[in-house]
């Protein structure tokens, strides 16, 4: 058998050892051959591939990012090219593809799917907001690397007696936010599942201060929002993706506390920062499991599925039930995060 591996979306810690357990899995137990596609869709569309064989994938375990690269291809751009793609993986000889993704490639994969391409997926984000999956890889990382830099703002904050904001990534879920908050000790986590109320937040500031507590850390995520007409918010509309722009709400929500409070506010962005580098233990157990299994799956015959950990097993879930919804924090952990707010 001839396996085809793509990574799509935005990069993300265990994307490797996703690649390197299917290469493996696929070689060893199956003498089966695995090629990976370049950038994503693109790398189908254009035509670029590369062999990966054992060598290839040798030492990738613990290296973030992606070795085959990555990009966003609009959903226009895959409709029109679903038979270009066809046919470079009849050129290629592959019988299966795992394309290795966040919604939108999920989306473009169940779509492939449907057109007849057999696929067997496998979900990554750092934002874990993927459905039919307890958990993505990429996620643990991101909230490790979160809840470190979030530690190390107490101390100034405390040394300047300020508020400080941190807005991490999560644009339509606030789990990174939700768990490095928690993790972390933040006095306040706003997410995008719950528009904040900014008369509660300049209280909570004020009570905090004036009851001699030293600063005030709030976790916001980045698809954070005010309730209607409650401050002037610059909203970032949607990019050609369907997804969130960048708003700065921190800076934003900054700006007017300082106005309402008069306490110094200073917001950090942490950015890119919580996608790069080297994923932890966890993720790249994770990751090496659903490479495993989706090579599993592959020879097994199973098709528009994708892999997902339920409690502590791997197992498949329709790629049809995955895209059909965003997994966002539900109510009940919201009423969690309320518990430790203040
Ligand atoms: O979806 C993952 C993610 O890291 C989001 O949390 C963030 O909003 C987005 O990607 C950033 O995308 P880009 O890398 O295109 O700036």
């Amino acid at each position: 058998m001839r396996i085809g591996v793509l990574t799509g979306g935005g990069d993300c810690p265990g994307l490797n050892a996703v690649i390197r357990s299917v290469v493996r899995t696929a070689a060893t137990q199956y003498g089966s051959e695995v090629i990976g596609f370049r950038d994503g869709w693109r790398g189908l569309l254009e035509d670029r591939s590369t062999p990966l064989d054992v060598a290839a994938v040798d030492g990738l375990l613990t290296r973030g990012g992606t070795t085959l690269g990555s990009a966003r291809v609009a959903p226009e751009k895959l409709d029109a090219g679903l038979d270009t793609m066809r046919r470079t993986l009849d050129r290629h000889g592959v019988d299966v593809l795992v394309p290795i993704g966040g919604e939108g490639t999920l989306t473009a994969a169940h779509l492939l799917s449907e057109a007849g391409v057999p696929v067997v997926g496998v979900p990554k984000t750092i934002d874990n907001d993927i459905d039919g999956t307890d958990l993505t890889f990429g996620f643990d990382t991101a909230v490790s690397i979160a809840t470190d830099l979030i530690d190390r703002l107490h101390t100034t904050a405390e040394s300047h007696q300020r508020v400080l904001l941190v807005e991490v990534m999560g644009r339509h879920a606030g789990w990174i936010a939700l768990h490095a908050g928690l993790a972390a000790g933040a006095h306040l986590t706003l997410v995008p599942e719950e528009p904040f109320d900014v008369d509660d937040v300049v209280r909570l500031v004020t009570e905090r201060f004036a009851r001699g507590d030293s600063h005030v850390i709030g976790v916001v995520a980045e698809g954070a929002h005010p309730l209607p007409g409650q401050m002037a918010f610059r909203e970032g509309g949607v990019d050609e993706f369907g997804h969130r722009r960048f708003t700065g709400v921190a800076q934003q929500l900054g700006e007017e506390l300082e106005r309402r409070t008069g306490k110094e506010v200073r917001a950090t962005v942490l950015g890119h920062v919580q996608r790069g580098g080297t994923p932890t233990s966890f993720d790249r157990v994770l990751a090496t499991r659903f490479g495993l299994h989706a090579a599993i799956a592959a020879h097994e015959g199973h098709r528009g599925q994708m892999v997902a950990l339920r409690g502590t097993d791997i197992d498949l879930v329709p790629l049809a039930r995955a895209v059909a919804r965003l997994k966002t924090v539900p109510a009940s952990r919201l009423r969690e995060l309320h518990a430790f707010t203040g």
